[in-house]
């Protein structure tokens, strides 16, 4: 345990796996208090009990951020549980990647809920008291991906859902950063070995992708975490926007 974020409160959705599990164990060993979100409740329970073993502080909000309600709810237990809110990691994410012609529109539809709407639905539901607590501010991570820079074959849609995120960010700086102390960082991953590719039913795609990282080495969630630890724990002065965290082996 260390103490650079003692006395600050995090939100990390898709805590249940992959990146968000090690953001949260990150920031939990920081000396955050952690409030982890996504679908399994299992897993997140799991995560909760393993961080307040390690001397850490974490509750288990089980959410849907594809429901309004659902984002509104995990930020209410959040206040009601710590009194404010610092730190926000916009990660839940999904990536059913696909080629185009073969019209998995109902994917498109969930990427499009899931890694825009939601990260929308919960900036709408944080911002208010990230304002209002004045003084402080807040710090927004957003994790995108080397994809929200260029798209690549099958993965088209999902890279347009990474292109909003980048967009929603730097909107964000534009707006609320000198005015109102909310920090924003965009995280923009490459391959990272996770889950995420778990969900592709698109088998020509899925072949391509193993076949393509077989003798290659994935980056660590905790690679990534490092990176969003590193974005929030300067000093206020300092606004780390953007970092691009590619693993030695990828080229583009
Ligand atoms: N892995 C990579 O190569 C890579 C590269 C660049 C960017 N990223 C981005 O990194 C983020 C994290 O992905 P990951 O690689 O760590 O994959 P992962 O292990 O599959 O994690 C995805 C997380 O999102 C959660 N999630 C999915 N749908 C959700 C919903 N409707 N509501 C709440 N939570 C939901 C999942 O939890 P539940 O299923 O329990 O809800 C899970 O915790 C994503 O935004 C992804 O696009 C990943």
């Amino acid at each position: 345990m260390s103490d650079k974020l003692r006395g600050k409160v995090a939100i990390v959705t898709g805590a249940s796996s992959g990146i968000g599990e090690a953001a949260a164990r990150a920031l939990a060993a920081e000396g955050a208090h952690v409030v982890v979100a996504a679908r399994r409740a299992e897993r997140l329970a799991a995560l909760v009990s393993d961080i307040e073993e390690s001397g850490g502080t974490a509750l288990a909000v089980p959410t849907d951020v594809t429901k309004r309600e659902s984002v509104e709810a995990l930020v209410r237990q959040t206040l009601d549980a710590f009194g404010r809110l610092d730190i926000l990691v916009n990660n839940a994410g999904i990536m059913p990647l696909s080629l185009i012609r073969k019209l998995h529109v109902e994917e498109w539809d969930r990427m499009i809920d899931v890694n825009i709407k939601g990260v929308l639905y919960c900036i709408a539901a944080c911002l208010p008291s990230m304002l209002d607590q004045g003084g402080g501010g807040g710090h927004i991570v957003n994790v995108s991906s080397v994809a929200g820079r260029r798209p690549f074959p099958g993965g088209t849609i999902y890279s347009a859902t990474k292109f909003a995120v980048r967009a929603i960010s730097q909107g964000i700086h534009l707006e609320l950063s000198a005015k109102d102390r909310i920090r924003v960082v965009d995280i923009e991953p490459g391959v990272v070995a996770t889950e995420l590719t778990d969900h592709i039913t698109d088998e020509d795609i899925a072949t391509r992708f193993e076949t393509t990282w077989a003798d290659k080495t994935r980056l660590r969630a905790s690679d990534v975490s490092e990176a969003i630890l590193f974005a929030v724990t300067q000093p206020d002065r300092v606004n780390v926007n953007e970092i691009l965290v590619r693993p030695t082996d990828q080229e583009t």
